[in-house]
């Protein structure tokens, strides 16, 4: 069994004002109408033999995950759901995740962790590197799906490679980095055999188990203990465990790339291309609307004269740019951000002043 598992839990701080504590990225409607969520659940939804998926998330964002999901046509699949009081990080999620596909599904299964808030464009190259994960995840890999990077991010986890370390559908990852700074990112540019992590794996659930309990014991242990005094409830097309808060509180606050990626030996890359994007900040969100001839990208009512190169989103107002170039406009009903374009990275300093100011 492959179990697809969806992490829906950042608040996606970098593209305020649209994404919001209670409308995060993950809900963040797209220029095609569908939201990053409902592209994840389709697309893992489609893959061969895929029949149920599992979601972890804040337990406030319950009903509205699964209203999404009921809005996407043709996607047949069993739901069940994590819910989580508030969020301990990737390697909790992961870890009671596994717990949980161990006790219903025994060891040999297979989960593979998605983003909720990624863009895959070329879905047959992506079901085709799942394919290739599944098998290494088989035969005991934890599985990273491995990007060409193309400039020195420091958001990301880097896994260094070596071509003489092949293991049929895949490579063996001598070494992985999570976010480095710039000196070390534009260093494995600059030597190369180094790929981006996307932040999806593919794993065995008794190697993931078996691994974190040897790099990670007190996620796991945390994790088994916050399972253990938590509700299930079943609905009519769902299960869903309610994680009970206290317990809970207890798993230490880690990513899952800090907690075993860099930690364990058993690491294993499946390099693909598959049009992915985190949609890390506007500029990135911008890219996915076509520039008119003056080089700007338009969602909604906007008029322009004498301006070039901006991106501009306005949802509900006619929007009208005069003699600007290179701006980020983005207007909703209670705030507008107006930032260059070299600057969209640091919209998550006005997340950080509107919260410490209540
Ligand atoms: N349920 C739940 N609970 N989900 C969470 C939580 C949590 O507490 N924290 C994060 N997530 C979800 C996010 O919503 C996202 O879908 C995914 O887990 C990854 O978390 P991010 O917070 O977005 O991680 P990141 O972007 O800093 O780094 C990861 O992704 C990069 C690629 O985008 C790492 O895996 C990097 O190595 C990787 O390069
Ligand atoms: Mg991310």
């Amino acid at each position: 069994d492959l179990v697809p598992v969806i992490l829906s839990g950042g608040v996606g701080s970098r593209l305020w004002p649209v994404s919001r504590e209670m409308h995060p990225k993950p809900f963040i409607q797209l220029p095609d109408g569908q939201n990053l969520i409902q592209k994840t659940f389709l697309r893992a939804c489609r893959l061969p033999g895929v029949s149920e998926i599992l979601t972890v998330t804040n337990r406030e964002l319950f009903f509205k995950t699964q209203d999404e999901y009921k809005a996407i046509e043709g996607a047949d699949c069993a739901q069940s759901f994590i819910l989580e009081p508030f969020g301990r990080n990737t390697a909790a999620a992961i870890a009671i995740g596994a717990l949980k596909l161990a006790e219903s599904h025994g060891p040999e299964a297979q989960m593979l962790v998605l983003a909720a808030d990624h863009l895959i464009q070329a879905e047959d190259a992506f079901a085709d590197a799942v394919a290739k994960a599944s098998q290494l995840a088989a035969d005991g890999w934890l599985v990273t799906f491995g990007i060409l990077p193309h400039y020195p991010e420091t958001g990301f986890g880097y896994i260094q490679t070596r071509s003489d370390t092949a293991l049929g559908h895949g490579l063996k990852v001598e070494r992985f980095v999570e976010k480095p700074d710039l000196a070390t990112a534009e260093g494995y540019l600059a030597a190369g055999g180094y790929y981006w992590n996307s932040g999806m794996f593919c794993f065995r659930v008794g190697t993931l188990l078996e691994q974190l309990g040897q790099h990670a014991p007190e996620v796991l242990e945390a994790a088994a203990a916050a399972i253990e005094r938590s509700d299930i409830s079943t609905g009519k097309r769902h299960r869903s465990l309610n994680l009970d808060p206290a317990h809970f509180a207890k798993v230490p606050d880690i990513s899952i790339d800090y907690a075993l990626m860099e930690r364990s030996d058993r690491v294993a890359t499946v390099p693909c291309d598959i049009g992915w994007s985190d949609i890390g900040s506007w500029i990135a969100m911008s890219e996915l609307t076509a520039p008119d001839n003056d080089g700007n990208r338009l969602e909604g009512e906007v008029l322009t004269h004498a301006s070039t190169n901006n991106f501009v989103h306005s949802c509900e107002r006619l929007t009208a740019l005069v003699g600007v170039q290179d701006l980020v406009v983005v207007d909703t009903p209670d705030a507008v951000l107006v930032a260059h374009k070299d600057h969209t990275q640091d919209v998550r300093h006005i997340v950080k002043q509107l919260k410490s100011h209540g």
